[in-house]
Formats: C-alpha cells, sequence, structure tokens
C-alpha cells in the first residue's frame, strides 16, 4: 500500500461505509441543497449542459444537476465507491431522470469524456490525498471554456452557541479530531483557490456561507448528531471517545433542548464555494 493509498483509506474510514452513513449523507444533502443550488446556478449550469459530478456518494449532487440541466443535457456521476452507486442509480430511476449515469472509480482513472461543459463536487475534496492532482484531472475533462464548481468546507475553526453549549464544544471536539486524525483536510476550503490557480483555471469567483440557527426546526443539530454517529467508530477504535459517552442516539435531542430552550443560536460550518473557468 502507497502512503497515498493509506491516507485515502484512512480519511474514508472516518465516516464509515453503513447504510446509516448513506442515510445521513441524504439528510446532509438535503440541508445544505439550497447553497449548492445556489452555487451552481452562479456557476453558469444551465439546461443542456453535460456536468460530471465527483465524489457522487448516494446521488443528491447528481440528482440536483439532473434537474438543472433537464432531459437535454446529462449528468455523469463517478464515486471510488461503487456499492454507495447502486443507492444513488435507484434513486435517479425512481425520480425519473433518465439523463443521469453513475460509474465508480477515481477520475484519473476512469476513461470518461474531455468534452464535459461542467465538472463539480461538494464534500469530496477533502478526503483525496492529493487534491492538486485531481483539480488537474479535472480540467482535464472539461471543454475549453468549462466550468469547475467546488463546495467544501472550512473547518478551522469551531462552532460557537449563544449562549455557549458544553455540549456543542464537546461534539465539535470529537468530530474534529476524528477528520483530523483521519487524514481528512480541514483547511481545504482555504487551499480551494490555489488549487484552482495551480490546475490552471481563472475568472475565479470565491464565496463562503456560514449556517447559522436556531429553534426546533433547524436541521443542524441532526447534522452535528449525524457526524459524531458516524465517526464514532472511529471515535472508539482510537481510544478518543465510547459509545456511552457519545449517547449518539440523545444527542440531536440535548442539543437541541438547550438552544431552544435558552433561545439560543447556533454558527456553525462555514462552506467554501469557487467557481472558475478553464482557459
Ligand atoms: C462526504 S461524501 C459526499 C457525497 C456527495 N458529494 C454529497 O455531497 O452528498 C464523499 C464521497 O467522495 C467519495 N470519494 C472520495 N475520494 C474519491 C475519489 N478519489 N474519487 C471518487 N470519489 C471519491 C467517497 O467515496 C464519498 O462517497
Amino acid at each position: 500500500m502507497t502512503s497515498d493509498s493509506k491516507a485515502e483509506t484512512k480519511a474514508l474510514y472516518v465516516l464509515g461505509r453503513t447504510g446509516e452513513e448513506t442515510e445521513r449523507l441524504q439528510a446532509q444533502a438535503e440541508f445544505v441543497r439550497p447553497l449548492t443550488e445556489r452555487l451552481f446556478r452562479d456557476a453558469g449550469i444551465r439546461r443542456g449542459m453535460k456536468v460530471l459530478d465527483l465524489g457522487s456518494g448516494a446521488g443528491d449532487v447528481a440528482l440536483l444537476l439532473a434537474r438543472l440541466v433537464g432531459p437535454e443535457g446529462a449528468v455523469v456521476g463517478i464515486d471510488k465507491n461503487s456499492s454507495i452507486l447502486e443507492t444513488a442509480r435507484v434513486r435517479a430511476q425512481s425520480a425519473g431522470y433518465d439523463n443521469v449515469t453513475f460509474e465508480g472509480g477515481d477520475i484519473r482513472e476512469l476513461s470518461l469524456p474531455r468534452d464535459f461543459d461542467a465538472v463539480v463536487g461538494r464534500f469530496v475534496l477533502m478526503y483525496m490525498p492529493d487534491p492538486a492532482s485531481t483539480m488537474r484531472a479535472v480540467a482535464d475533462h472539461l471543454r475549453a471554456g468549462g466550468i469547475a464548481a467546488f463546495q467544501e468546507p472550512d473547518f478551522t475553526h469551531s462552532p460557537y452557541a449563544a449562549p455557549p453549549s458544553s455540549l456543542l464544544d464537546q461534539i465539535w471536539q470529537w468530530i474534529s479530531i476524528a477528520f483530523r486524525k483521519s487524514g481528512a483536510d480541514l483547511e481545504i476550503g482555504l487551499k480551494l483557490r490555489n488549487l484552482y490557480l495551480a490546475a490552471g483555471f481563472s475568472d475565479l469567483h470565491l464565496e463562503a456561507d456560514r449556517l447559522i440557527g436556531g429553534g426546533a426546526d433547524w436541521g443542524g443539530y441532526d447534522h452535528l448528531a449525524g457526524l459524531v454517529k458516524s465517526v464514532l467508530p472511529f471515535l472508539e477504535a482510537n481510544g478518543i471517545a465510547t459509545a456511552r459517552e457519545v449517547q449518539a442516539e440523545t444527542l440531536a435531542e440535548r442539543l437541541r433542548q438547550y438552544i431552544v430552550g435558552n433561545g439560543g443560536v447556533v454558527v456553525w460550518l462555514t462552506l467554501v464555494r469557487l467557481w472558475g473557468r478553464k482557459i
């Protein structure tokens, strides 16, 4: 095993490969969908385009794209975890989209067309040991003038609540330690611009959204608790926390009750979005 593939295996392990993680991905996708849709519309993704979705997971980004490009467009979703693509295929079929296909593999190894109008990805470069070579492959798969649009987190600062919440601080400790130790890149959002420049992209637009919310209906409590649930096997295996300490099943509810009970607000994730064109 090379050191690259070791790092990759470790990064993927942190969120696991369970049915629960697949469900978590879908819930997360619903939570951030408006921000991703805005990125794609601002980047100029429109009807009739042929788009490649990198790291499709359960297919949420590809399904969003299928709607944006319409029946006259086409979407190809790829993921190195072929098994999760079965879920993506079933979902595309039951949503009635016949303009989406999925292929298992890495963009650097698959034999794919080189004339995509756009290549996109969400929460994917952070898991790659060598995102620079991936961005070069992204450029190789675009036609001249084609669009690259990525959305990745900036995990370099902690979430916070008003009034402060020690439970939120603990949740963040668990998430950030697991991600850092697993080899995921917590600074990827801050590296995106240089990755684009090094791969030869121009006309760059860099923006960020910060997830903030309160009230009983806010999806952030479940998002935070879902991440902890997915990294729990990693936390246990590395002696960081036990299931008994975490009490994952009640975590979202405990955070919700504290925040709502105190009329509070949580400032959670920063999502960096960047789009640009191949010269
Ligand atoms: C957190 S999930 C995000 C899924 C989807 N983009 C979304 O936002 O719902 C990250 C996905 O990237 C995939 N992935 C990681 N490295 C990859 C690579 N080198 N090539 C293709 N897929 C990769 C993982 O298998 C995983 O399904």
